[in-house]
């Protein structure tokens, strides 16, 4: 029995990252998203908002698939949750030494763990949160890059 986590900042959840969560579930029996809430970084929305996003969008589409929020490191994340499988999403080459690396902390943490990565539709491989959040601060169309709960949350935040 394959459960994966696919934990991630999800500020906001953008089209790419729905992609990844759909094709998870050919690939595992149970799909979590964990949505990090961490105090390092300041993301534009609260955990619960990026949650709330989450559960709207990928939620309602894929009631298999769990959402949660975790602080603190991944792998206690995964333990947590009982998944022997870390999904990340792969864009382009720039995202390979930091997914690398990250890959071996984890490895390096919990052996038990596997990583594996799904390679980013070809429509989505240009498409992260921080280019959707630059956009729509300038006023740009996002409908493409995000479904529209999420577009009126960025206009609302923006
Ligand atoms: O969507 P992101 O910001 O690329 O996701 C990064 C994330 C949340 C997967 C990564 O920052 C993470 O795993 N953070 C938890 C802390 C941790 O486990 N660190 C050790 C591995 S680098």
């Amino acid at each position: 029995m394959i459960t994966a986590i696919y934990p991630g900042s999800f500020d906001p959840v953008t089209y790419g990252h729905i992609d990844i969560a759909e094709r998870a579930l050919r690939i595992a029996d149970r799909v979590i998203i964990g949505v990090l809430n961490n105090s390092e970084k300041t993301p534009l929305f609260s955990t619960e908002e990026r949650v709330k996003m989450l559960q709207d969008t990928v939620g309602k589409k894929y009631p298999d698939i769990k959402i949660e929020s975790f602080s603190g490191l991944t792998v206690d994340f995964a333990k947590e949750m009982g998944a022997n499988l870390i999904i990340r999403g792969l864009r382009a080459v720039t995202d390979y030494e930091y997914e690398l690396q990250m890959a071996q902390i984890n490895y390096k943490l919990y052996p038990e763990l596997e990583t594996t990565f799904l390679m980013s539709n070809i429509k989505y491989s240009f498409l992260s949160s921080s280019i959707v959040k630059e956009v729509a601060k300038y006023g740009g169309d996002i409908s493409h890059f995000v479904p529209s709960v999420v577009e009126q949350k960025l206009r609302e935040k923006l």
